[in-house]
């Protein structure tokens, strides 16, 4: 039998899992586990780049866990792990700073963004964050690495470094592939279409969290920013409002848009807007119990990331000793 490929990816305990989150990234490892060797993780050594809360960072970590497991991914077929439980990810990190340019870290849109957001805080471990996620991503050997457009950057950079370490020391490392998903790739923000829906978008109601109340996501639906038309048409330019919400409304009902514009055409955005707005709940509903539901089961958690963390710590230390006998670390 062919050697199944590998995947991995993650995402920051910094903030609720939002629907962006849950269309574009889980949903689709979900649908991914059933044909590649998965590893999921939480990145909680990635969320202490921006100064954090430590009961919240600890609460939001074990809720994503539920939450990544209510969105159907089975903790027994992936591996689901805390990166903060491996330490190979934190001892390749800095092995990896280590054959990591600082022009390049100079280079990365995320690291200029978030010093211009966090400009009192601008860390040495939000500038070598790429070689942190390029640890990640190096010590499973991983062929596929699912991400929204904006990690592009960070997958470019993890496959330079590897080619750079390689052409030193042989084949240490896998050459990853970013892998980003069309549909649902872009969920963007219900007032300001213009921009991706964020967790930092906090009170304006132009994001939607996998656990809000109903009542809240049909209010944030009701207010969604549309345009002076009234009809349901795809457009992205010059409707991007009503084409964010019929994405959602697709992808939460597996209508094509052709069937959208059918079963509008005459209605308009006043029928539209809850319609979109109920599909969203519906969707979300039995995700947001079954978490409910694990959360309160500390013990099935605790069991969850253990597991997790053994099994992923045994591939990823494969590597890590790889690393440093080629590097010239008297073995132990
Ligand atoms: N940097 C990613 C983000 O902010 C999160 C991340 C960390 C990640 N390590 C990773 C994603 C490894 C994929 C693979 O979205």
């Amino acid at each position: 039998m062919e050697e199944r490929k590998t995947i991995l990816s993650g995402i920051q305990p910094s903030g609720e899992l939002t629907l962006g989150s849950y269309l574009g990234a889980i949903k689709n490892w979900v649908s991914l586990s059933k044909d590649y060797n998965c590893y999921y993780c939480i990145v909680d050594m990635h969320a202490i780049t921006v100064r954090q809360n430590p009961a919240s960072l600890r609460r939001r970590t074990l809720e994503q866990l539920a939450q990544y497991i209510a969105c159907g991914l089975d903790p027994e077929e992936n591996t689901i792990f805390i990166q903060s439980h491996v330490s190979a990810h934190a001892e390749l990190a800095w092995v990896l700073d280590c054959y990591t340019m600082f022009g390049e870290l100079s280079r990365m849109t995320q690291f200029k963004d978030k010093s211009a957001k966090y400009a009192d805080n601008i860390n040495a471990g939000l500038f070598t964050y790429p070689a942190l996620m390029a640890a990640d991503i190096l010590l499973y050997q991983a062929d596929l690495v699912p991400v929204g457009i904006d990690q592009k950057q960070h997958i470019e950079i993890t496959r330079d470094i590897a080619h750079r370490f390689n052409g030193i020391y042989g084949d240490v490392f896998k050459i990853p592939e970013p892998y980003i998903p069309e549909v649902g790739a872009k969920i963007m923000s219900l007032t300001s279409p213009e921009n991706k829906m964020s967790k930092s978008d906090k009170d304006s109601g132009g994001c939607i969290y996998i656990m809000q109340k109903p009542e809240d996501i049909m209010r944030s639906f009701k207010r969604a920013v549309t345009d002076s038309e009234t009809c349901v048409r795809y457009d992205p330019e010059k409707k991007p409002g009503i084409s964010n919400l019929m994405t959602i409304y697709s992808v939460a009902t597996g209508k094509s848009f052709d069937e959208i514009e059918k079963e509008f055409d005459g209605k308009g955005y006043g029928d539209f807007k809850p319609a979109v707005g109920e599909a969203v709940v519906e969707m979300l509903r039995p995700i947001r119990e079954e978490a409910e539901r694990i959360l309160k089961d500390k013990a099935y958690l605790e069991k969850v990331y253990r597991n997790g963390a053994e099994k992923a710590a045994y591939t990823a230390n494969k590597t890590l000793r790889k690393v440093y006998k080629k590097v010239g670390f008297v073995q132990k």
